[in-house]
């Protein structure tokens, strides 16, 4: 196939990459990403601290511009994220007990219940753990103990039945201390019938970084009897060295057979994060990268 997202298709995968509704209005944009890419992840539209900035006040404007156009184009979209220590408005830091536990449901059920039926995952809780394997001491972890995942997990189920529903992270693309923490967690989920079906690997990688371990942690996962899938990649550096890096997680992906989906963190160099750098497929003219092609190759089986 001729395009990531079909490449991708030929073996049920979806491949998609992180949107930005204020790009929206640019037209190589919007015809990069229909041409390409097969779903979307809003980058920054459905976070807390947009959706709900002041309490059961709900913004759901900025994210249903991506969500429509994704889904008139026959793309699955990837929400993001329900739960997480960064921006949060300050009004949910200034809660305790039961009003903290119960604004975090509130959330949970409006969010995921407004696009309820629309979204293949949902990244639950994103980056609760730190780096040495234990969880992340963030004022929610701090006042409501580990137990407030789980009933993340839970309550989202309730909210919308049908979208699957991940633990996202990153600095986890190997067998690490960290990944082992969310390994474990991941295990006593499903041991206890906690509602989980898949967990996140950013990779926000570097074009010089160790991937040796990194089909082996995804297979462990695999194995545990969740889908993995690729979340927010992106591989700081250039030319042969940044695609040989992009074509190895792309295979390590299509090694293993539960691993769902890749996506890319943003369409174009231009707009990316990682201010500085040219770490995505297309460059800032929407010109397709060496990296481009070896993703496609990937895709294609090579
Ligand atoms: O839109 C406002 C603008 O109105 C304001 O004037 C300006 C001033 O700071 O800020 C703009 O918002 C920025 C937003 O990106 C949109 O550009 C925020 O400050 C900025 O913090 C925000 O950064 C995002 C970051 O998450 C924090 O939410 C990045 O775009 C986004 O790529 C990044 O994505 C995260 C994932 O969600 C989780 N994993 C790591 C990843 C990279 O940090």
């Amino acid at each position: 196939a001729s395009t990531l997202g079909a490449a991708a298709a030929q073996s049920g995968r979806y491949f998609g990459a992180a949107i930005s509704a204020s790009h929206l209005g640019e037209q190589a944009y919007v015809n990069t990403w229909g041409a390409e890419f097969n779903s979307a992840t809003p980058e920054n539209e459905m976070k807390w601290d947009t959706v709900e900035p002041n309490q059961n006040q709900f913004n759901f404007a900025p994210a249903d511009r991506i969500v429509s156009q994704a889904r008139s184009r026959g793309m699955s979209v990837r929400g993001h994220t329900l739960v997480w220590y960064q921006q949060i408005p300050g009004w949910v830091s200034r809660l305790n007990g039961n009003d903290l536990r119960s604004a975090i449901a509130n959330h949970i059920n409006q969010v995921a219940g407004h696009w309820k039926g629309q979204i293949h995952s949902w990244d639950v809780v994103n980056e609760a753990f730190e780096e040495n394997g234990t969880r992340r001491q963030w004022f929610v972890q701090q006042r409501l103990g580990d137990g407030y995942m789980e009933e993340a997990f839970r309550t989202a189920r309730a909210a919308d039945p049908n979208a699957k529903l991940c633990y996202n992270d990153y600095n986890t693309d190997g067998i690490n201390a960290k990944s082992t923490g969310i390994y474990n967690m991941v295990r006593d989920f499903k041991s206890r019938g906690v509602p989980i079906d898949c967990v996140g690997f950013q990779s926000h990688l570097s074009q010089g970084a160790n991937l040796s371990s990194y089909q082996a942690n995804l297979q462990r996962f695999a194995d545990l009897g969740v889908d993995v899938q690729i979340t927010e990649l992106d591989v700081g550096g250039s030319g042969s060295a940044q695609a040989a890096t992009y074509r190895t997680v792309v295979q390590a992906c299509m090694a293993v057979s539960r691993c769902t989906g890749i996506t890319p963190w943003g369409v174009t160099d231009k707009y990316s994060w990682r201010s500085g750098d040219t770490p995505l497929l297309f460059d800032g003219n929407y010109n397709k990268k060496q990296a481009y092609t070896a993703v496609l190759d990937a895709l294609n089986g090579g």
